[in-house]
């Protein structure tokens, strides 16, 4: 008899994840005997702890802040997404070799796709706001799917820079704060700086200069109709919240670990949102 598969969230701190959310409900509905933990490991020992996943029983996880980068370097093998972005969200075990991957570009794109379909259809200009990590990976989905001019605007202009390095010629590092005069001609607005957030002060941007059938987008989930939104929504563009994202970078991973497709649907969607109120 095979013992049933154990997966984890591995992160610092991992209390409010809800990604034993998201996989617990998988399980349950597709009948799997598998279980999906916390794992709150400190950051001196990321590395190790990662490297050696299957000694604490595990068939693979995913991996939250701070330890993408930590996974990057544990895992023996990357999948071009993750090595392209120097991070890595989901292990897994092929033949006993530890694969990393970075799902968030896979979350991101098909939350698009999902909420806001044909949005990539004549895209070229997009403006990121941010250039941590969520806006790498937004930025490398951009480019598949065919952004010829990518804007970032970011607090510390290093790390646009070092983000356009990178990512090549269609990456643009911009000035803090984000001007109108940058959103003239985009098809996507995307937030993923911690402006709008619950507590936090939101973003003051006018977005008159916009196109009328731009999409703007926002990571954060909490709340999930941010200022950026509303604003957005005011002026007739159609938005797209985060937690599209959180949802569908999940997938891969189980998938992986329980070898069934999950799906992300109305009643997963519902179940996360009833969580996120007050
Ligand atoms: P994530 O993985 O969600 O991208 P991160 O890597 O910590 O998280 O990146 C957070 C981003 O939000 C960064 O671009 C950060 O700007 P800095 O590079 O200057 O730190 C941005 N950010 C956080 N707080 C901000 C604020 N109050 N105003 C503007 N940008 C902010």
């Amino acid at each position: 008899m095979t013992s049933p598969a154990r997966a984890c969230i591995i992160g610092h701190p991992v209390k409010h994840s809800r990604s034993p959310m998201i996989h617990g409900h998988w399980l349950g509905k597709h009948g799997i005997d598998g279980s999906y933990g916390r794992e709150d490991v400190p950051p001196e020992a990321a590395e190790d702890f990662i490297r050696s996943l299957a000694a604490h029983g595990y068939v693979g996880g995913n991996v939250t802040m701070p330890h993408k980068e930590a996974a990057f370097r544990a895992v023996s093998r990357l999948t071009p997404r993750a090595e392209a972005l120097g991070a890595v969200n989901t292990v897994w075990y092929e033949d006993g070799v530890l694969w990393g991957d970075n799902t968030d570009i896979t979350g991101f794109l098909e939350n698009l796709d999902e909420r806001a379909p044909g949005w990539d259809s004549r895209l070229k200009k997009a403006v990121v706001l941010g250039a941590g990590g969520a806006a790498s990976a937004i930025a490398a989905g951009l480019r598949e799917r065919g952004a010829t001019e990518i804007l970032v605007v970011n607090r510390t202009a290093e790390k646009a820079d070092e983000l356009a390095r990178r990512l090549g010629d269609c990456i643009a590092a911009r000035p803090w704060p984000p001007t109108s005069a940058d959103l003239v001609g985009a098809d996507l607005l995307v937030n993923t700086t911690s402006r709008g957030m619950n507590g936090k002060d939101d973003l003051d941007l006018d977005l008159s200069m916009l196109p009328a059938d731009a999409v703007v987008t926002d990571a954060i989930y909490v709340p999930l109709e941010t200022g950026l939104l509303a604003a957005a929504k005011a002026r007739g563009l159609r938005t797209v919240d985060g937690l599209g994202m959180l949802l569908h970078q999940a997938k891969p991973g189980f998938e992986r670990w329980f070898g069934k497709k999950p799906e992300v649907t109305r009643e997963l969607r519902a179940l996360v949102e009833a969580d996120l109120q007050p």
